[in-house]
């Protein structure tokens, strides 16, 4: 191995292209669900226009497409610089991509004609599934290939979440959608019943355990000391976090089926543990937080670190809210109310979308040979609209879901509902106004973010798929593994 061997960051920019266009059209179909719950009428009696199969498209959109796509670039961005090695398999890295935007492709294209499973973030049918699979295999295998040649003899912890990441991602997936297919078009799946919901929640649950928080972690525990330009607050705490994380998230999924026909105790023991999630998801808040310790300054000058920072502070309140909503009692207010809206935009607006930003915006320029973003000025305005959409997303929908929470469990001396259904909604429906509000200004943001990312690629773009050689460092001596 020679030192004057670049990265390869092919992949890296056409993951970071994909995610800012992914996000631009998840959120955007977001809006458009938001606006259908606030003006029923813009659901045009058109089947693949109804709220019913365009929500799964936002869904899958921001989570798959957005998320996703960033999860795999910054991915194989950091698996690089980590290990002071160029990535392997590179042909197969190429395929990732291309693999990986056809599944969401047809995912977005199916599930509005009908096409669909009908389990919640596992819609699509099982041809779809299958290609995902592939997918998923072939990104392991690039990613630990890489890890495998690695010249820094620790494997730096983002990659363990990563590691993480990738390897219960495939279990869930495969689990979860154990299917026979009828036709090409439609599948059973081989759970019934209660069994069938366990399943789904489990996954379900660990969709968000190991895809919206295990991968996202490992993106803040790169770039946020990057960013930071100091070491991780304590080192030892991120790796104590990493394995009471995945030891504990496993087994919370039964707290989506609270109240309801699973046995008891099962729900019990979900109950229970998601409140001992609360340690490591409040100690990798912290240890991100604290390591801008002596660099706080820098929320003033840098607007990517203004990104982590709130997206921080948004893990920990979204986790501290998920382990309250855990415990029966406030379950049976807010279940099936806007509060578990709430809550999940708290979490994906705030912490998810926020972290994926500021690592963009992070990255971005490094990818592209730039020195910095085109325009601070515009991540700057980025940052205010999305943090204003966030607020007026979130208060909103809390305040609505206590609202719907507390009419319906309203009875009156006689044992009879004070409120219909009706008036909940009624009730409500400014709230459904602040919501989307709150949408439109977040996907302007993102709109802004487009741009800002074109014109950062101006000098780049001609060569967006050739490589800008970015040369491998000698790993420090005292770091150094022997490859030979
Ligand atoms: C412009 C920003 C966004 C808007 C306006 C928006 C709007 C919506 C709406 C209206 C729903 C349906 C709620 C319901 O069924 O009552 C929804 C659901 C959902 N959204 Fe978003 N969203 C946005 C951003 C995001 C992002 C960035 C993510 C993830 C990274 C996300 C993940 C989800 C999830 C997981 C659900 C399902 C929630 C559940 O089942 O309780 N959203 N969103
Ligand atoms: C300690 C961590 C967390 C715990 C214990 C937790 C707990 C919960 C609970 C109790 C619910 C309500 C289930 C119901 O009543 O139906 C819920 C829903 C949800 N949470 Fe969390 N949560 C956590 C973190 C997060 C984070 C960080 C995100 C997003 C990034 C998130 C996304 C979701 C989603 C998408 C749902 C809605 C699922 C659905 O019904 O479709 N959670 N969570």
């Amino acid at each position: 191995m020679t030192s004057n061997e670049t990265y390869n960051d092919d992949v890296v920019r056409l993951f970071l292209l994909a995610a800012t266009v992914w996000g631009v059209i998840g959120m955007a179909v977001g809006v458009l669900v938001a606006a259908q719950l606030a003006w029923p009428a813009l659901n045009f009696d058109i089947p693949w226009l109804t709220f019913s199969r365009l929500r799964p498209d936002h869904t899958l959109g921001v989570i798959f497409g957005f998320g996703g796509s960033a999860l795999m670039g910054t991915c194989y961005y950091v698996v690089q610089r980590t290990g002071h090695t160029r990535l392997a398999l590179e042909k197969l890295a190429k395929f990732t991509f291309w693999g990986w935007q056809l599944a969401c492709v047809l995912a977005a294209v199916t599930v509005p004609l009908g096409i669909t499973q009908s389990k919640e973030y596992a819609e699509p049918e099982w041809f779809v599934d299958i290609l995902i699979t592939i997918v998923w295999v072939a990104f392991g295998a690039v990613f630990f290939a890489t890890l495998a040649k690695r010249r820094i003899k620790h494997i730096y912890v983002a990659n363990w979440y990563y590691g993480a990441f990738i390897i219960a991602v495939a279990l869930l997936h495969v689990v979860n959608n154990l299917a026979l297919p009828a036709t090409l078009t439609k599948s059973y799946p081989i759970y019934s019943g209660v069994v069938d919901a366990m399943v789904q929640w489990w996954y379900g649950h660990n969709a968000v355990a190991f895809f919206l928080t295990a991968g996202f972690l490992g993106m803040m525990y790169y770039f946020v000391p990057r960013q930071a330009q100091q070491p991780l607050w304590s080192y030892r705490f991120s790796i104590v976090n990493f394995w009471a994380l995945i030891s504990i998230y496993m087994w919370a999924g039964p707290h989506h089926l609270l109240y309801s026909s699973l046995p008891d105790w099962v729900q019990s023991v979900g109950s229970v543990f998601s409140l001992v999630l609360l340690m490591p998801s409040l100690g990798s808040a912290a240890n991100g937080l604290m390591t801008f310790n002596g660099s706080w300054d820098k929320v003033r000058t840098d607007p990517a670190v203004k990104f982590m920072v709130v997206a921080l502070v948004f893990y920990a309140a979204s986790t501290f809210e998920g382990s309250m909503l855990s415990i029966k009692s406030l379950n049976s207010l807010s279940h099936n109310t806007d509060w578990t809206v709430a809550h999940v935009h708290s979490g994906a607006i705030g912490w998810v979308a926020m972290i994926t930003i500021g690592s963009l915006y992070a990255m971005a320029p490094r990818a592209l040979g730039r020195p910095q973003m085109y325009s601070i000025r515009a991540m700057n305005v980025h940052f205010w609209m999305h943090a204003a959409g966030l607020l007026l997303y979130v208060a909103s929908m809390w305040t609505a879901g206590i609202v719907e929470g507390l009419m319906w469990r309203a009875t009156s001396p006689d044992g009879t509902l004070v409120y219909s259904f009706l008036e909940s909604l009624i009730a409500v429906k400014p709230f459904y106004l602040l919501r989307f509000l709150g949408g439109v200004l977040i996907v302007a943001g993102m709109g802004v973010m487009a741009w800002n990312m074109w014109h950062t690629a101006e000098h780049a773009r001609a060569r967006l798929i050739k490589a800008i050689p970015i040369p491998i460092p000698e790993p420090p001596p005292q770091y150094a593994r022997s490859t030979t």
